[in-house]
């Protein structure tokens, strides 16, 4: 891929919350999968966990985990990542609590790209009630969920995005 290629490609993602009806093919769940699996984590130890959920149910209760936020229904698929410091604790010790953080937010970015490059789309989802969607999801008490991805084929159009400008985000030292 080219670099203009690349940049076109991010400019193109955007945060959708409302998708057309129809389920996503086992493939493309894959090739989601398969970008996680080459994330970066901390010491290759890939320190979280992902949790599909398609049940209508399941579904309702996140939305009412995640303020409402009635749109998260909507999608044929929702994926939650989640932190898992015990697969790094002996070998990090306190710092795993941060590392599994940061291995679940790199895995649910290379998802939420991949999901761009696959033609379908998400919205990261921050906003819930951690302590709600850990009973929901009957995580063992060390996991912790960091990001809910509802998948879907897009039914509305993105708004332009504006941002600071990257000379606002770098501060220069010296
Ligand atoms: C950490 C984080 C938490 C977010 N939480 C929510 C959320 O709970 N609900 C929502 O609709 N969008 C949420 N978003 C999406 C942002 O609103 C969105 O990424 C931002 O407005 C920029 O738009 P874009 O993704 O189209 O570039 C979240 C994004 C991030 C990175």
């Amino acid at each position: 891929m080219d670099e203009k290629a690349f940049f076109d490609f991010l400019n193109t993602r955007r945060s959708i919350r409302t998708f057309k009806d129809g389920a996503i093919d086992e493939s493309k769940l894959s090739k989601i999968l398969e970008a996680c699996n080459l994330a970066p984590s901390s010491g290759g130890l890939q320190t979280f966990e992902i949790y599909q959920i398609k049940n209508k149910e399941m579904k309702e209760r996140l939305v009412s985990a995640a303020k409402d936020q009635t749109f998260i229904a909507q999608a044929p698929l929702l994926l939650v990542f989640c932190a898992n410091p015990s697969r790094s604790v002996e070998r990090f010790g306190e710092r795993s609590q941060l590392f599994s953080v940061q291995d679940a937010t790199i895995a649910a970015a290379y998802a939420q790209l991949t999901i761009h490059a696959l033609g379908l789309s998400t919205v990261w989802i921050g906003a819930f009630d951690e302590r709600k969607v850990s009973e929901i999801l009957q995580l063992q008490q060390s996991q912790r969920p960091v990001a809910i991805l509802p998948i879907g084929y897009e039914n509305e159009k993105p708004k332009e995005k504006t941002t600071r400008g990257s000379e606002d985000l770098l501060h220069t030292l010296d």
